[in-house]
């Protein structure tokens, strides 16, 4: 059987990231392949260690000008480019290579309260302030528009009075942690 192999972009924390990499641990079809970040001292990369996947950090311009990621993703033979948490635009150069293979969580119901600079606690400041009755998930893929490609998976949760930012933000990591390994798992089930 042939492996499909996931990329996954993150810039920070990286729990999405290991509730992934778990997800697939025992998968003979399925496994992630390569962690990759912007940010030296993130700490998806400890995450990575820890289930021993190989982990890749990159500058502002060895990811937009260099085609050196392109080579990593190639020799990793790189199925899918799951971005958990990641905050930069995806270059046009990887998204030709990656048509439909690029997919994204955000942490709203999009297309409300997406955009650039709208990143975790950003979000849920913002959805609290409009008064939003209701929050939830978003996972789309990625387009040249930060979070503006096609919907595959929402989910919602209810913001109720008295909410905080961080109380949203629990909720929120617990939608994307139940849904977006499955959500994952049925895109690459379509992908040959
Ligand atoms: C997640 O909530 C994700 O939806 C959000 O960053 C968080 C990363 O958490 N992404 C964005 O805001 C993208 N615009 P994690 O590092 O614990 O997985």
């Amino acid at each position: 059987m042939n492996m499909k192999n996931i990329a996954i972009f993150a810039s920070g924390n990286g729990s999405n990231a290991e509730t992934i990499i778990r997800y697939f641990e025992n998968r003979s079809d399925v496994r992630v392949a390569l962690i990759l970040s912007n940010n030296k001292n993130a700490k998806v990369l400890d995450r990575a260690s820890v289930y021993n996947i190989e982990a890749v950090t990159f500058s502002k311009d060895e990811f937009y000008k260099s085609v050196e990621i392109l080579k990593i993703l190639k020799q990793h033979k790189i199925t899918l480019i799951v971005l958990a948490g990641f905050l930069w635009l995806i270059p046009d150069f990887l998204l030709n290579e990656f048509p439909d293979r690029i997919i994204n969580i955000h942490p709203a119901l999009l297309p409300m309260f997406g955009g650039k600079g709208m990143f975790g606690m950003h979000v849920h400041t913002s959805v609290i302030n409009n008064g939003e009755p209701v929050s939830g998930i978003t996972i789309h893929f990625v387009n040249e528009v930060y979070d503006e490609g096609k919907i595959i998976y929402q989910a919602t949760c209810p913001v109720e009075p008295g909410e905080t930012p961080e109380t949203l933000a629990q909720k929120i990591h617990v939608l994307e942690h139940k849904f977006f390994p499955e959500t994952i798992d049925k895109v690459l089930s379509t992908i040959l």
